[in-house]
């Protein structure tokens, strides 16, 4: 039997904190579908383009994990592409709520789908998307948080605005 699970986000963008989430979690599936929401309610930052470039290039050496998009809904998405499981990474209690609500929602939506909570690195525990976006946004150095491919694109965007 193939495990499947998906890892589902905005990523925008990927950072060293999803990073180690999808290195835990390739210790115990054979398949991670790493998968950016293209309906999310948050205006990005990254397009859906630039997303998938950078994550595909920062994942580019872990055959095993899949980068995608997807559109609707989770459980169906999950339902489609044969995954058993959901992957979320969980930093601090307030976290908790929202994902644990999430995942309730889509068992009922998709009974058979489990809910697998992982905790990052202690040193990376702080990290969010939205803080990096901040700090590269007001001139502050990130390349401590991203990816190289992450770091490239932020200063080309920042770069752009600027123009
Ligand atoms: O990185 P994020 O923004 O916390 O990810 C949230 C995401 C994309 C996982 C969540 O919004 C989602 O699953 N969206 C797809 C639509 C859906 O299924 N919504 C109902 C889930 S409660």
């Amino acid at each position: 039997m193939t495990r499947i699970a998906i890892y589902p986000g905005s990523f925008d963008p990927i950072t060293h904190g999803h990073v180690d989430l999808i290195h835990r979690s390739l210790q115990f599936v054979d398949r991670l579908i790493v998968a950016v929401a293209t309906n999310s309610s948050k205006t990005p930052m990254f397009t859906l383009e630039e997303r998938l470039e950078m994550m595909g290039e920062v994942l580019q050496d872990e055959p095993r994990a899949d980068v995608r998009s997807f559109g609707g809904l989770l459980a169906d998405y999950a339902r489609q592409s044969g995954a058993s499981m959901v992957v979320r990474g969980l930093r601090a209690v307030s976290d908790f709520e929202y994902e644990f609500h999430m995942a309730l929602i889509n068992r009922q939506l998709h009974c058979v789908l489990e809910n697998v909570f992982m905790v990052p690195a202690v040193h990376l525990n702080y990290l969010s998307s939205s803080l990096v976006r901040e700090v590269a946004r007001l001139g502050g150095d990130v390349s401590a948080f991203v990816p190289a491919a992450v770091l490239r694109a932020f200063n080309a965007k920042l770069k752009k605005s600027e123009m």
